[in-house]
């Protein structure tokens, strides 16, 4: 009876192994004949119960079938794992041939390209590159540079003030501003630093002013400071020949004109040959055929006093560059609003 059934048995599971379609019918099967309650385990179970003589002949051959079938559910699984790979290569196949997606790389902005460009300039000769804040007190921006409360000069450097919203509103409201131009780092750095020292100083300002061609509200400047025992005008010149000639990259035609400014004595503006029109006359230099491209001078006494140093034993020259205005003439650009549109078309041009 036993003989019989096995046999039955083997046939029936080896059919069913066969006709499985999938690792979940096979585990299915499997679990029917092989799991703990599975019928070939159970008879596994019930040979104990057989006479000496049976027990011996039915269960060499019921573990025989355990072992085919057991055979049988590991050559299945590989059959039905092959298959299942097959069907996803075919589906899921890729053409390593085809060109691939080239993603799109940014670069530095013209105006960051223009400033480290100046940095590496004046690095090489010696000046150390010091940065300052864009907010700045009242003291700094102007009055420790020589320039008082009811000074005219307040009045070209318009600026946008911040509201400090602590204690007496009429006395706090007038004390922070944004920077009008970089020369207040002149001060901060002297008044922690003792010369001889050559700084210049990258960063952003702000003016309250019409836009046009070649003004903006907010723009770039490079100040320039150098403070020895000996430092004259001269040195001046060389310093800012030898920039123009590396930055250019070709002998560029400067004046140099007098000029006023509160903090340095005497003062004068530099231009340069307006790239633009080559000198003929243009709407970016105001058709002169010459652009300013900074203001300059000596650092004035009493600038030396408000850092906290003796007038009468240094001397330094300081200058203060627009950066944007650099970046114009080197790439021959007619506009300095195109800087900040944000306008790829123009941008992706460097
Ligand atoms: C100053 O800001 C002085 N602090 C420069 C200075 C420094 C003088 C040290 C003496 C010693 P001025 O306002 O002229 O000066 O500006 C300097 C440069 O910034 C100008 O020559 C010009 O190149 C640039 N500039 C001025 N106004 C604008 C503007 N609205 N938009 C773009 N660039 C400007």
């Amino acid at each position: 009876m036993a003989k019989i059934n096995l046999k039955l048995l083997k046939n029936k599971a080896k059919n069913e192994i066969e006709k499985a379609q999938n690792l979940k019918e096979l585990n299915d099967i499997f679990k029917k004949y092989l799991g703990k309650k599975g019928e070939i385990t159970q008879i596994l179970a019930s040979i104990k119960n057989l006479t000496k003589e049976k027990r011996a002949r039915v269960g060499k051959e019921a573990n025989l079938l355990k072992n085919f079938l057991e055979k049988k559910f590991s050559e299945k699984t590989i059959e039905i794992k092959r298959k299942i790979e097959k069907e996803i290569e075919e589906r899921e196949w890729i053409d390593i041939t085809v060109p691939g997606k080239r993603p799109s790389l940014g670069h530095l902005h013209p105006l960051s390209q223009v400033k480290r460009k100046t940095e590496e300039i004046f690095q090489s000769i010696g000046f150390s590159v010091i940065e300052g804040p864009e907010v700045e007190t009242e003291w700094y921006n102007f009055d420790a540079l020589n320039i008082p409360k009811d000074h005219p000069a307040r009045d070209a450097w318009d600026t946008f003030w911040l509201r400090q919203e602590t204690g007496n509103r009429k006395q706090e409201a007038r004390k922070l501003l944004l920077r009008t131009h970089t020369s207040p780092v002149q001060v901060r750095y002297m008044e922690k630093n003792n010369p001889p020292l050559r700084i210049i100083v990258p960063g952003r300002i702000f003016r309250h002013e019409a836009t046009d061609a070649s003004h903006e509200v907010n723009f770039y400047q490079v100040e320039g400071l150098m403070v020895d025992k000996k430092v004259s005008v001269a040195n001046f010149k060389a310093v800012i020949e030898e920039f123009f000639q590396r930055f250019f990259e070709r002998p560029i035609a400067i004046r140099i004109r007098p000029s006023y400014f509160p903090f340095t004595e005497p003062s004068f503006e530099v231009d340069i040959s307006c790239s633009n029109c080559r000198g003929r006359g243009c709407s970016v230099c105001s058709k002169t055929g010459w652009l300013e491209m900074m203001g300059a001078g000596m650092v004035h006494p009493n600038v030396f006093k408000a850092a906290g140093l003796n007038p009468k034993n240094w001397q330094g020259f300081a200058f203060g560059i627009g950066l944007d205005r650099l970046a114009m003439m080197k790439y021959k650009i007619n506009d300095i609003r195109l800087f900040y549109s944000g306008d790829l078309r123009f941008l992706n041009q460097f």
